[in-house]
């Protein structure tokens, strides 16, 4: 039994970053193989992995949307695309959603890319979904139930407000989303007792925090994958001890044995 994660927040708050740190957890922690999906218009989940990328599937849906093949039918021709598009690497394979150039309809030609990708993902029992702020887009791309929604702010008010509607918007999504948790991150010593508590007025049930790091801020800065910072980063080790929290959470699940 797998799991599927999304990465939900608005810009800068450190989605991305915290989606690269997942993959690497799940990585290390034999829970794999993943398929990290970047499904943000502008893509930068393979930076934070260490991964170039030169196919996305923005040119596929815009070839999608022109063909008319006589030799493969749509499906087809996407799969050959997707396919070419994934980026595999140990343990973990990256496929980047990119953006469709120009404008028109996508809809027939990202149904397709959603059979398509649920069709990929059962070759994979873990996977972990870059987005971008709105959320739209995901029904576009999975129809898949999602088991761990992971809303990311920063230690503020504003923030905590804005991750609360993004929860409301979490609600409208065809698919089933399991739990839904907030995660601080870029944390200074605020006060984190009166974060939960207003993070609770809106509905929201905080993960834990992760600290402001200037050590993964300067990986940043100097291009260099912060999936690569040490295991006894301060940010890595708060970040794989929230996941610690996903992870058992589910597998006590599976040992009572429901279903
Ligand atoms: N805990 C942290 N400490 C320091 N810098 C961080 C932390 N988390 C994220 N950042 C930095 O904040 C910026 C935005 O992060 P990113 O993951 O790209 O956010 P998003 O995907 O939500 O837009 C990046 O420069 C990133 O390195
Ligand atoms: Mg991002």
């Amino acid at each position: 039994m797998g799991l599927t994660f999304a990465l939900a927040g608005k810009g800068g708050t450190g989605k991305t970053t915290l989606a690269g740190l997942l993959v690497r957890y799940l990585v290390e922690h034999d829970l794999r193989p993943v398929l990290a999906v970047d499904a943000d218009a502008n893509a930068n989940l393979n930076e934070v992995l260490g991964q170039e990328v030169e196919v996305t599937l923005g040119e596929a849906r815009e070839e999608m949307k022109s063909t008319q093949s006589v030799s493969m039918t749509k499906d087809q021709l996407i799969e050959m695309r997707v396919n070419q598009a994934l980026i595999e690497s140990d343990g973990y394979d990256l496929i980047v959603m990119g953006r469709p150039e120009g404008a028109g309809c996508y809809c027939a030609a990202n149904s397709v890319l959603s059979s398509v990708l649920d069709k990929l993902s059962i070759n994979y029992p873990y996977m972990v979904m870059d987005n971008e702020a709105g959320l739209e887009h995901i029904s576009r791309l999975i129809t898949k139930s999602i088991d761990h929604m992971l809303i990311v702010t920063d230690p503020t008010r504003r923030g905590i407000l804005t991750a609360g509607r993004i929860k409301e918007l979490t609600q409208n999504l065809p698919m089933a989303v399991g739990a839904i948790h907030l995660i601080l991150n870029q944390v200074r010593g605020e006060d984190f007792s009166a974060l939960a508590k207003m993070s609770a007025e809106h509905g929201l049930e905080v993960l834990g925090s992760i600290p402001a790091d200037d050590q993964l801020a300067q990986f940043d800065l100097e291009g260099k994958p912060t999936t690569q910072l040490p295991g006894d980063n301060p940010a890595v080790k708060a970040a794989f001890g929230l996941f610690d929290k996903l992870v058992a959470a589910h597998l006590g699940q599976g040992m009572t044995g429901a279903a």
